[in-house]
């Protein structure tokens, strides 16, 4: 079975700056995956590599069987699902829940003059409802509460039903509710049996949903580690990628870290 992702080698460039250097690894279907670091370590570099969006200056990028730069990305965008800021800033503010979500099947962020068929509309729909904010379906987004559009934007991000879905710190902003409550949808949707290849960026543990099977830690645009959670999430490998002493704290799948005294 080929990998869901495969980066060999990943380097991206920006003038004198290294936004990623030389990144290896590889996601293999039925993997969900936690990336974490710093601000600036290159999460969402790596998320706009592994959405097709951004090509690596050197080293291969492969994502679901496709080589980027050999592949016509507007086909392979609508096979992975992508949650993002930048997705979100992308959507007119007046845009509807409903509208927000549809577009996604036509790879655009503002509705225009397609033709949407009944089915999609109602697989819209069907989506607003499952993340809990079915009720707002006429509203436009900018009218949106954050914890409303995370929730749309998830939404959005499995419309066309992704081989994989990447989401980009999709708990930022939630208060404690939300945040558990979002925990809980995305272990409950990790935990479907055809559940999409995932990959999570955060910046805390806590909202690492259980489920999760492995993680990659980034510094500095370099990898720290990755692989199966168990033995990658440590305190050890954290306090290095945050560079202070931190202790990690399990509890009934569930993660926090705290430096130490
Ligand atoms: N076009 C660019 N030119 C120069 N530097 C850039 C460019 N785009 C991004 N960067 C820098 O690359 C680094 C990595 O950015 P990235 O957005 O991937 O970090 P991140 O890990 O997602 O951070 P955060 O946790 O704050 O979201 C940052 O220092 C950022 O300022
Ligand atoms: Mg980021």
């Amino acid at each position: 079975m080929s990998p869901v992702l495969n980066l060999q080698g990943v380097t991206v460039r920006r003038g004198r700056k290294l936004l990623l250097n030389n990144v290896s690894f590889q996601i293999q279907e039925g993997q969900r995956w936690v990336i974490l670091g710093p601000n600036g370590a290159g999460k969402t570099t790596l998320l706009q590599i592994a959405s097709g969006r951004l090509f690596p200056t050197t080293g291969t990028a492969q994502v679901l069987d496709e080589t980027l730069g050999a592949v016509d990305v507007f086909e392979l965008r609508p096979r992975i699902g992508l949650c993002s800021n930048a997705v979100a800033n992308s959507i007119p503010g007046h845009e509807t829940a409903l509208n927000t979500v549809l577009t996604a099947a036509y790879g655009v962020t503002g509705r225009w003059r397609e033709q949407y068929e009944r089915l999609d509309e109602r697989r819209a729909f069907g989506l607003l409802n499952a993340w809990g904010v079915g009720t707002v379906f006429d509203r436009p987004f900018s009218t949106l509460s954050e914890g409303e559009r995370k929730r749309v934007q998830i939404a959005r991000a499995l419309m066309t039903d992704p081989e994989l879905l990447l989401l980009d710190e999709p708990g930022a902003g939630l208060d404690l509710a939300g945040r558990e409550e979002l925990v809980s949808s995305i272990s409950e949707l990790v935990d479907w049996e055809d559940a999409p290849a995932t990959v999570l960026v955060t910046h805390h543990l806590e909202e690492i949903p259980p489920g999760f099977t492995h993680v990659l830690l980034l510094r500095d645009g370099e990898l720290v580690a990755a692989g199966p959670m168990g033995e990658t999430l440590t305190s050890e490998n954290l306090s290095e990628t945050f560079e202070v002493p931190l202790e990690l704290v399990e509890r009934e799948g569930r993660y926090s870290a705290f430096k130490k005294s």
